[in-house]
């Protein structure tokens, strides 16, 4: 890309889940708490389902009932 900047911060956004960082990436919460991860690329949640806040722990992801045999 013609105009981005050297050290730009990479975030991908998919349809649905978590919102892909390249880390070390630093997040402060709504209630205040900071999170700090240093992985290389790091899913924050934006579905407020995981029970791992702000990391996405896949709750997002549908669960389907398991097929009954016929
Ligand atoms: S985005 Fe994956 S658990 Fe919320």
């Amino acid at each position: 890309m013609p105009n981005e900047p050297e050290h730009a911060c990479r975030i991908i956004l998919g349809d649905e889940g978590p919102l892909l960082v390249q880390g070390p990436v630093e997040v402060t919460c709504p209630d205040g708490s900071v999170a700090f991860s240093d992985r290389f690329v790091v899913a924050v949640c934006l579905c407020r389902r995981s029970r791992i806040q702000p990391w996405c722990d896949t709750s997002h992801r549908r669960r389907e009932k398991p097929r009954r045999p016929d």
